[in-house]
């Protein structure tokens, strides 16, 4: 159902998240397609060794890794100036990287930390690169989101709030707030130009993903999740479909579910939430007059 032969030399691609689980899976799979691949996440030490293990199982040499830490905006701007200045093009976007289980505090931004890491990073993140994908076209988006959407609520005024909500609230909240932005974006951008596309993996085993739940929890989860879960070399393969196939070429704002057009929360229809998301999400990631290309005629 996932297969495509399409290599992807000559094309770049970033892959949040690449350093361990899924995300070093689908890293994975574009680089043997011949991808220059960055993989960027916080801890250095566990990009290099993924870096390595890379170049080792792909025999592709061109994979780079940079540091970057979704729950801090310094960070993510940081990392956006660092590739704008240091790549060529940019072909892809990967926005995987998600934790769940985070201390429930707030960031250096202000924000609920799960919010930050799970979804604003990411907004800020990719609205910032929008003007570099622009000048590969076509590029393609592809946003990471979860089954866990599906019990998760909008609530503006109370999102970022602190012992508010359970881990699990906070997780399903923030990756239904990464479905909506999804069908946003791709209403925001020309498909000639640049296509988004969200994808939920299911369940996952052998990730770093349970690490910081309690582990009662995590027991009972990991079990679960090892019966009837997706091996993470599948999710990896779904991922690199999506950003890869030709068929996907010029499709925008659809949610995948084992590589198939799944059906999408039923906020995602609801033109004018996802309008009031954007707007107070540019405003919470504080997007400048330099940064804002809607705004900004020449990008
Ligand atoms: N596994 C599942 O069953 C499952 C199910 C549904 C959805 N998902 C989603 O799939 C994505 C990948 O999960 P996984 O299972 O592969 O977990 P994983 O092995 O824990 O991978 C998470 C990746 O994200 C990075 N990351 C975590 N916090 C970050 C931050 N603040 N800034 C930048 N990068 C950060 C991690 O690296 P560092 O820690 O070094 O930063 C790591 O590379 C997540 O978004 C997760 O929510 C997973």
């Amino acid at each position: 159902m996932c297969e495509t032969g399409t290599k992807l030399d000559g094309k770049v691609a970033i892959v949040t998240g690449g350093s361990s689980g899924v995300g070093y899976e689908a890293a994975k799979n574009l680089a043997r397609r011949g991808a220059r691949v960055i993989i960027a996440s916080r801890n250095e030490t566990k990009l290099k060794l993924a870096r390595d293990k890379l170049q080792e199982e792909t025999g592709n040499n061109d994979i780079g890794y940079k540091t970057m830490d979704l729950g801090s905006f310094k960070s993510v701007r940081n990392f956006v100036a660092d590739t704008t200045n240091t790549e060529n093009r940019l072909d892809i976007l990967i926005n995987n990287a998600g934790a769940v289980g985070l201390p429930d505090v707030l960031t250096e931004d202000g924000l609920n930390l799960t919010m930050q890491v799970n979804y604003f990073g990411t907004f800020l993140l990719t609205y910032l690169l929008i003007p570099f994908l622009r000048k590969s076209p076509p590029s393609r988006i592809i946003n990471g989101s979860a089954g866990s959407m599906y019990i998760g609520s909008v609530d503006f005024e109370h999102w970022n709030d602190i012992g508010r909500y359970s881990f699990i609230e906070s997780l399903s909240n923030s990756k239904l707030a990464i479905t909506l932005f999804n069908v946003e974006l791709s209403k925001r951008l020309n498909s000639d130009e640049v296509t988004a596309n969200s994808y939920d993996p299911f369940v996952v085993p052998d990730t770093d993903v349970l690490n910081q739940i309690p582990s009662g929890i995590r027991d009972l989860a990991d079990f679960f999740i090892r019966l009837v879960g997706q091996p993470k070399e599948e999710v990896g393969a779904q991922i690199a479909y999506l950003a890869a196939a030709p068929e996907m070429k010029n499709v925008t704002g659809k949610h995948y579910k084992f590589c198939t057009d799944w059906f999408n929360h039923w906020l995602a229809s609801d033109d004018e939430l996802r309008r009031i998301l954007w707007d107070v999400s540019k405003e919470l990631v504080k997007i400048s007059a330099d940064e804002d290309w809607e705004t900004n005629a020449i990008h």
